[in-house]
């Protein structure tokens, strides 16, 4: 009998492997990834690369994912009102898998700032920085300063005391910025009133942030597949 459904398993998994090779092909036919797909096979990953200080960047891609999708599961259950906000956040332990979206968003914030940090930390000791990587450098000062606009919005969101602290640093260090033409537009919200800095910290948040984030990442990925990793110390 257990052989039975162990053999009934394996052909079950079989098929879908089939099913997914299928469609994998399909797609790569279709799309032209081919030519992609075959000139990635061909890039080897340099020796002293496999050392995994080199996977840090890798590590804040794959936080950064988890972050994405976690926020959008609360983004769906916060409500950005003074008035909502706070139970709105208490809420969402109650519904199936709320606290675990919740905690896990919050675990993945942090892993993502102690990965960044010690990622530009490698690429600062080994000095990747150099040329012909300015650009890979730039973007990632670019993805640093994002990061942490992120963390600062996001501490604004549950309208608790350390939004209060947060909002009053911010507005104290970046106030002034609302009599410069445009960029008064973007952070002008700080200086406002409780309501105005939450929904300005919330479209940075769930918008520009992440627009801007997706943008520079994409240019930090392209710069990292033409110039390669840099060689060893
Ligand atoms: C959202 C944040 C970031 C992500 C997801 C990311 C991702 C990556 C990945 C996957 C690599 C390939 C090698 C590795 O993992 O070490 C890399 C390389 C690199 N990153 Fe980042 N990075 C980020 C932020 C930064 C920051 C903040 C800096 C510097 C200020 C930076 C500068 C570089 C440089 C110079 C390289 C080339 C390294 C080499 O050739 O050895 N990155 N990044």
């Amino acid at each position: 009998m257990a052989e039975e459904s162990e053999s009934s398993m394996s052909k079950l998994l079989s098929g879908l492997g089939g099913i997914f090779t299928k469609v994998r092909d399909w797609i790569v036919s279709r799309s032209g990834l081919e030519d992609f797909m075959g000139e990635t096979k061909q890039k080897k990953v340099p020796k002293h690369a496999l050392n995994p200080v080199y996977c840090l960047g890798g590590v804040t891609f794959v936080a950064l994912v988890v972050l994405g999708l976690t926020g959008l599961y609360l983004a769906g259950l916060y409500r950005p009102t003074v008035l909502e906000a706070q139970q709105s956040i208490q809420q969402i332990s109650d519904v199936p898998f709320g606290f675990y979206m919740k905690s896990i968003h919050s675990w993945a914030a942090n892993l993502t700032i102690i990965a960044i940090l010690l990622h530009t930390l490698r690429v600062f000791i080994t000095g990747s920085y150099k040329k012909p990587r300015e650009f890979t450098w730039l973007s990632g000062v670019i993805l640093l300063v994002l990061t942490f606009s992120f963390v600062l919005t996001g501490y604004i969101l549950p309208m608790d005391e350390r939004a209060d602290v947060t909002r009053e640093t911010l507005s104290g260090v970046l106030g002034g910025v609302k009599d410069i033409p445009l960029l008064g537009d973007v952070f002008g919200w700080l200086a406002g009133g409780a309501q105005e800095a939450l929904t300005g910290a919330y479209w940075l948040h769930v918008t520009l942030l992440p627009l801007g984030g997706a943008l520079f990442l994409v240019f930090h990925f392209y710069m990292i597949r033409k110039h390669g990793i840099s060689g060893p110390l």
